[in-house]
């Protein structure tokens, strides 16, 4: 199962970089200092999984991949200008990022925070100039949402009060939920929904989809947190151990690695019967659980 999703994983990875690589080249309207700040950050690498799973539910729910490539590159540059806004000093302060130094270290922090801005707009350029549909309009609202003030910024929020001791519930392993859901989940389920959305899926779909979406996007920075303590820099390509440095409240610091890798093994059980819900072959999302609980990167 790891096997088949990673090859399909290669499949869309490269699809997506050809695809900003070349959407990038073409907009030499783009002032060249800001341009290649972007750039830097967009062709570091990257696992680009936001946009498998928006390519992944297209072709589940039978439409062609390249219907959903647009929309998937907008996403993933939505998710690098997260990350360039995340390793910010006034953040997570980190240095590196997919491997290289972080875009604030290479490029100033001017030019990083205009980078992360201009890429948000520069998806949504992209994203909307390429609505050809009603179905296509539709996903870029739930895009726009996810991304935005009470999505994948939200979480941000929490994230970074929680350092100050400042938490959304008076119970902790709920604020957990809440902030992994809203700064990760947010963003990881509307790929998922958005590649559906363009394939045309009705609503029960679409509810089994977020269903499924949210247990993943938990699961997935679970994984995340256990990765800062007891990862690998060389093959995660960002600085272990910020996460105890700064106070953040994470699996590991409630629970400990060895029950947060026991939740995240439950957590997956549960998405995967969420799965079976759904009448396609769902297969990559199957092999996507076993994928993160295993992933070193
Ligand atoms: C990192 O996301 C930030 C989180 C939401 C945990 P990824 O682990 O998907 O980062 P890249 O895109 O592969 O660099
Ligand atoms: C990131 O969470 C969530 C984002 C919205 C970028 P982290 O702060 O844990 O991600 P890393 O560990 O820096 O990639
Ligand atoms: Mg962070
Ligand atoms: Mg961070
Ligand atoms: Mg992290």
């Amino acid at each position: 199962m790891i096997r088949m999703f990673e090859a399909r994983l290669k499949v869309y990875s490269s699809a997506t970089t050809d695809f900003l690589r070349d959407y990038m080249e073409s907009r030499n309207d783009i002032p060249q200092q800001l341009r290649s700040s972007m750039l830097y950050s967009l062709m570091a690498g990257g696992k680009r999984l936001r946009p498998a799973l928006c390519m992944a539910s297209c072709e589940m729910l039978g439409k062609e991949r390249v219907n959903a490539l647009p929309f998937a590159a907008a996403l993933e540059m939505i998710h690098t200008y997260s990350l360039i806004h995340d390793d910010l000093p006034a953040m997570d302060n980190d240095d590196f990022r997919r491997g290289k130094p972080s875009n604030h270290k290479a490029f100033g922090e001017a030019m990083a925070i205009l980078a992360g801005d201009a890429l948000l707009n520069t998806a949504f350029e992209l994203a909307s100039f390429n609505c050809k549909t009603v179905d296509d309009i539709k996903a870029m609202q739930y895009l726009a949402k996810a991304a935005g003030a009470s999505g994948m910024i939200a979480g941000q929020v929490m994230d970074i009060d929680a350092e100050n001791e400042v938490y959304p519930s008076p119970d902790p392993s709920e604020s957990l939920v809440m902030i992994h859901e809203k700064k990760t989940g947010e963003l990881l389920t509307v790929g998922i929904m958005c590649g559906a959305i363009i394939a045309g899926a009705d609503e029960q779909t679409l509810t089994a989809l977020k269903r499924f979406g949210l247990k993943f996007g938990l699961l997935f920075q679970i994984t995340d947190d256990i990765l800062d303590a007891v990862g690998d820099f060389k093959s995660l390509g960002k600085t272990i151990g910020k996460d105890n440095a700064t106070s953040k409240l994470t699996y590991v610091s409630l629970y400990g690695v060895d029950e947060a890798r026991e939740r995240a093994s439950a957590i997956a059980e549960d998405a995967k019967r969420t799965l079976g819900e759904l009448p396609y072959d769902t297969s990559f999302f199957s092999g996507l659980m076993d994928f993160t609980l295993s992933r070193t990167w």
